[in-house]
This record gives C-alpha cells, sequence and structure tokens, in this order.
C-alpha cells in the first residue's frame, strides 16, 4: 500500500511516498481503509525527532483516523467490514498516514453520521484530549466557569465541549480566531496578543473552576491568580509542577494530562457530534501527498481550524 514515510528525523522535507506491506487485522483488531486522516503537533515533534517520544526511523506518522472497516480479526464483534469508524491511532510508527491501518478494537468508535470523514478526522486525538481534560481530569459541571488557554485543535473542542456541558467558558485565543472561538460557545474571547487575563478576569469579578492549559510556559503559574477555591487546572503541555504555594492557598490542584486512547470517550465525542453540540473547525483539506505542506503550515502557526489530509 502507498505510505507516507520518514526514514530520518528533521524538517517536512523527510517526507517519502513509499510502498509498504499492508497490515492485516490480528486478534482484537480491526483493518481500516483510511479515507482522511489529519495533523497535530505530535506529529511535528515525532518527525523533528523530539527525545520525549520512543519512535526510531523508518516509521509512517499520523494520529487520527476516519475510514471504513475493510476487516475485522479475531474476537471483534462491536465492527464488521463496511462500518465507517474513526479514532486515534496507538503512538507509533505504524501511523495513518497511508491507505490501512490496522489497530485495536477498543479504542475504536463509529463515526457520527452527521460527519463528514474530513470532519471526523480532525476529531479524535484533539477531542479525546479535550474531553479527558475537562471531564475525566477535571469534572468539569454545568454553571461553572472554564477558562481555555489556546483555542486551537484541542482548544477549540473544548470550548465547544465545556459550553455543551452548560459551563461558562472564558477563552484565551489567537486573535485570528476570535470570532470562531466565539461562535463555539466562549462568552468572552481574551486576545493572548494584546490583553492580559489576569486584568481582564479580575475586572470582570470572575473567577475559574476549571483552567485548561493547551499553551504551556507560565500559564499555570499565572493561573492561580484567575482560579476558583478548589479549582482544577489541568496542562496537556507543561510537565512542570507550578509552585505549590498559592495553589495550596486555594485548595486548587494542578495536574498533567496525558491523553488516554479510549473507545468509551470516542463514543461520548460520537454522541455529542451526533446531538450537534460538536463540531471540528476544519481549516482546510489537503491530498495526503501534501503531508509536508501541512506540517510547514501547522509549525507556522496561525491556522483557522484542523488541517486534514485526505488519503
Ligand atoms: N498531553 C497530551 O496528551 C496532548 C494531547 C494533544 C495535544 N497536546 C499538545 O497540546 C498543544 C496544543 O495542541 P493543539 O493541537 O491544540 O495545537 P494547535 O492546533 O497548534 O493550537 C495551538 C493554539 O494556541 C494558540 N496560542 C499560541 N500561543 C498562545 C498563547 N500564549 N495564549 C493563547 N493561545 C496561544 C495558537 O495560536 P497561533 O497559531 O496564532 O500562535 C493556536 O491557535 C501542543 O503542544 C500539543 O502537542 C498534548
Amino acid at each position: 500500500m502507498k505510505a507516507y514515510q520518514i526514514d530520518d528525523f528533521g524538517g517536512p522535507e523527510v517526507f517519502r511516498q513509499s510502498e509498504v506491506e499492508r497490515p492485516t487485522a490480528g486478534p482484537g483488531e480491526v483493518l481500516v481503509r483510511v479515507v482522511a486522516t489529519s495533523v497535530n503537533p505530535v506529529d511535528c515533534k515525532l518527525r523533528g525527532g523530539s527525545d520525549r517520544f520512543d519512535l526510531t526511523p523508518p516509521a509512517v506518522l499520523g494520529y487520527d483516523v476516519s475510514g471504513i472497516v475493510e476487516a475485522v480479526g479475531a474476537g471483534v464483534e462491536r465492527f464488521e467490514a463496511g462500518d465507517a469508524v474513526f479514532y486515534t491511532p496507538t503512538l507509533d510508527a505504524q501511523g495513518a498516514y497511508a491507505e490501512y491501518h490496522a489497530e485495536h478494537a477498543s479504542i475504536v468508535a463509529h463515526k457520527p453520521a452527521s460527519l463528514s470523514h474530513e470532519e471526523a478526522a480532525a476529531l479524535p486525538l484533539a477531542g479525546s484530549t479535550a474531553w479527558q481534560a475537562l471531564f475525566d481530569r477535571a469534572l468539569l459541571q454545568a454553571g461553572q466557569t472554564a477558562l481555555v488557554y489556546g483555542t486551537g485543535g484541542v482548544g477549540m473542542l473544548a470550548v465547544q465541549l465545556a459550553h455543551a456541558a452548560g459551563a461558562e467558558v472564558i477563552a484565551v485565543s489567537s486573535p485570528a480566531l476570535t470570532e470562531q472561538t466565539a461562535e463555539a460557545g466562549a462568552s468572552r474571547v481574551i486576545d493572548y496578543k494584546s490583553e492580559d487575563v489576569a486584568e481582564v478576569m479580575q475586572s470582570a469579578g470572575v473567577q475559574a473552576e476549571v483552567v485548561f492549559d493547551t499553551v504551556g510556559g507560565d500559564v499555570l503559574e499565572r493561573s492561580a491568580a484567575v482560579a476558583a477555591p478548589f479549582a482544577d487546572l489541568v496542562t496537556i503541555v507543561n510537565t512542570a509542577a507550578p509552585p505549590a504555594g498559592p495553589l495550596m492557598r486555594l485548595n486548587a490542584s494542578a495536574h498533567f494530562l496525558m491523553m488516554q486512547r479510549r473507545g468509551a470517550t470516542m463514543r461520548s465525542l460520537a454522541r455529542m457530534a451526533e446531538r450537534g453540540l460538536l463540531r471540528p473547525v476544519v481549516a482546510d483539506v489537503l491530498p495526503l501527498a501534501e503531508v509536508a505542506e501541512a506540517h510547514r503550515r501547522l509549525e507556522a502557526g496561525g491556522v483557522p481550524g484542523k488541517l486534514v489530509l485526505r488519503v
């Protein structure tokens, strides 16, 4: 089958089209014909050789799939050939920048019928991260205030999910995304380039029960100033713990979230999409042959939504 592979770590130019052996569905697995995939920052980090990940080239990257089940392995009962499915593949060297992908059925879900394959491919990795940060880690509840830093792939879905859950959502966003962020459900959009988050929150007299950081740097450290008593601060970027003093005074907790690949999370996302409460923002759909261009654009920043690759 056709795949886009890296033989070495490096810039986007390292991708090359190659012929690799088509995978088969082992016991408990589904073999999926990939219709669409998408690019995520982790793909760029892996391609560049980040030492945070245990991956050695040659490798096929790509950690979102929307596609059609081609075959099922022994013991798979939830799916059959012809089913439309979506999921975020295991983070290994057999990713989804390819015509086919095999994955354990336990992390796969049926694609919501209300979304095209291109839209569904923008959801699994970013959506699972947003869902688990807000609901598995932070236990966000209706009526609470969620402060979301960054409204890219993950943050934009977090704004939609938090809004759908009945929370008041304040988002710190790139100015290019102000309108989309408000449409996604943020009642106040703070421009990260020109506004000070603590000033805005304090002058509005608002405190956040949940702070979700998709940006990193000193966000968690600064968040104690805007957090409510018993707040949960969740970062997906910064592994360094913030100073304990200010958080202790609030009985607040800080967590690093590593997204877990789970069929249950995928089914939750599908249900929200079917109910019209979750709709990925797709900035552009490119052919898989333009994977290097998609990486260049994601790394340059300022992309108004997810970049999807049609296989
Ligand atoms: N731990 C995990 O399991 C996990 C899972 C998924 C993602 N991640 C990580 O989470 C991060 C975000 O992922 P993503 O897919 O959402 O990335 P993305 O699509 O590139 O979005 C990042 C967004 O943050 C904005 N931004 C940059 N600096 C900001 C600031 N100071 N304040 C507010 N917004 C700012 C960017 O705007 P501009 O483009 O205008 O700069 C962009 O809209 C990445 O580092 C990714 O690797 C971790």
